[in-house]
């Protein structure tokens, strides 16, 4: 747990931050401002426009940012996870409840953990929304194509992002639930069985993709602060 404290607060410091966001070099532009939406933000950065005012409270990718959140804090595997370690209920297998009464998930604020699946419909915009980012990042110095370690990082974080968002467990069920004959669903059980072998892969993603995000978040930091540079393979 002491790693999810550690990811959040990195997480809420970088989102305030409002700099060391944007490469205009290469046209990087971190996870955590995507989209950037600001009045403040860099105008080459913000391909979906600027509307948001430029207050220190409000970071900059500030559409997005809830949905992320909720997205993760509703889902299965963190739920599980926190509810151990936060929650106490149960702290761990045959320990007994920290709380008097159990009512799972069935009263305020546990049942909003309900509304994970339309999060999930959030999570795949914003997935949409990466992708954008690590195409138009194929960018050289002084415009045309060009390619960087930048690039790979980018692009990596987005195929990772992909995984973790269609291993969700209410993907998987929108993909093959209720269905009663899988004959009859051809390309539906096709993409049941894909999500599937994902889906055993849950746990896993969750963390690696709070790995990729915060590197590839340091990773533009560290080239846009001008700590280092950009090893390039093309332009
Ligand atoms: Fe984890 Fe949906 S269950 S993201």
């Amino acid at each position: 747990m002491s790693l999810l404290t550690l990811w959040v607060a990195y997480a809420t410091v970088r989102a305030f931050m409002q700099k060391w966001y944007w490469v205009d070099d290469y046209h990087y532009l971190t996870p955590f401002y995507s989209p950037c939406v600001s009045t403040g933000c860099v105008p080459e950065s913000a391909e979906f426009g600027r509307f948001l005012p430029n207050w220190p409270i409000i970071p900059f990718a500030a559409v997005t940012l809830p949905f992320l959140l909720l997205f993760r804090l509703t889902c299965y595997y963190y739920r599980r996870a926190y509810y151990r370690s936060f929650w106490a209920s149960p702290p761990a297998c045959a320990v007994p409840d920290g709380h008097k009464s159990y009512s799972g998930e069935t009263r305020f604020p546990l049942i909003f953990q309900n509304a994970h699946r339309y999060f999930f419909y959030a999570a795949i915009l914003i997935s949409i929304i990466n992708t954008w980012d690590a195409i138009v990042a194929f960018h050289g110095k002084g415009g045309g194509f060009g390619f960087g370690l930048g690039n790979l990082v980018l692009l990596g974080n987005v195929v990772m992002l992909w995984a973790y968002t269609l291993s969700c467990h209410s993907c998987r069920h929108i993909v093959g639930g209720r269905l009663k004959h899988f004959s009859k669903h051809p390309v539906r059980y096709r993409a049941w069985g894909f999500v599937s072998k994902l889906n055993a892969k849950h746990m896993q993603l969750a963390w690696i993709t709070l790995g990729t995000l915060m590197l590839t978040d340091a990773y533009v930091m560290a080239v846009s602060a001008g700590w280092i540079s950009d090893l390039r393979f093309f332009h």
